[in-house]
């Protein structure tokens, strides 16, 4: 798995309409994603059953439930998101940290459920601005992983994905040999895959290609535009 490259698109609530995500797949009808890599899309749940065979891309929630089943009015399971194909699941996204105060236990419930339902959890993780100018990102994230990554965790099915807060949605990144610095330290300490998030487009993508650490990336709105997302992919596999 490490091996492996992954970009992952995190639809957020951005898709207004059904058409828009049918125009989107009609895009990518005809492309061929490149060897090694997983393109997984991550829409609204009610848009995951839009997806059928015609493209290349796997599928994945943006959440899940920390119960398995039951009367729990508004949520969704890790079982059912693999009824509808999904293969990984997006989990403690800083989004649900801030906005539905996940906090990192319920956050590890959900990885043992959706690992027992078959599914990859893309673990998020990242810090706040005040953390990242202390230069103490590293040791944020580390605290972050180890009230998450309990003995009941595979750690052989895992993904973890750094989104700093700041650069989410801000049009900000770290510069490269930050990432890169973040990503030798994150492997030298865990045999995990790590992507990277916050702001990435197509350049950011090029930029971030090199980096041999880093096993892919995590991507907010650039990957609700087509032309830019299959840049996003090509850009970092090195096909373009
Ligand atoms: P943006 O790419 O829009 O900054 O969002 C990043 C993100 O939150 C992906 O999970």
């Amino acid at each position: 798995m490490i091996d492996r490259k992954y970009i992952i698109a995190n639809w957020k609530m951005y898709p207004i309409t059904v058409n828009e995500v049918r125009d989107f797949l009609s895009f990518f009808t005809d492309v061929k994603c490149p060897q090694g890599l997983d393109a997984i899309i991550c829409p609204p749940f009610p848009y995951l059953s839009l997806f059928d065979q015609s493209n290349c891309f796997k599928l994945g929630g943006q959440n899940c439930s920390d119960k398995d089943k039951g009367a729990f009015t508004g949520e969704v399971s890790a079982f059912m998101l693999s009824q509808l194909r999904a293969q990984f699941v997006l989990l403690g996204h800083s989004e649900r940290r801030m906005h539905y105060h996940e906090a990192n236990d319920t956050i590890k419930r959900k990885v043992v459920l959706a690992q027992s339902c078959g599914l990859t959890p893309v673990l998020c993780v990242g810090e706040p601005i005040e953390v990242y100018q202390e230069k103490k990102s590293f040791a944020y994230i580390q605290q972050q992983l180890s009230e998450t990554l309990s003995s009941e965790i595979d750690l052989t099915k895992i993904i973890v994905a750094y989104e700093p807060i700041w650069a989410i949605g801000s049009g900000l990144t770290p510069t490269k040999e930050e990432i890169k610095a973040f990503a030798k330290a994150f492997k030298d300490e865990y045999d995990l895959p790590i992507l990277y998030g916050g702001s990435v487009n197509a350049e950011v993508a090029s930029m971030l290609a090199a980096i041999e650490n880093l096993n892919g990336l995590l991507i907010g709105w650039a990957s609700t535009q087509p032309d830019e997302f299959k840049k996003i992919i090509f850009n970092f596999s090195g096909n373009n």
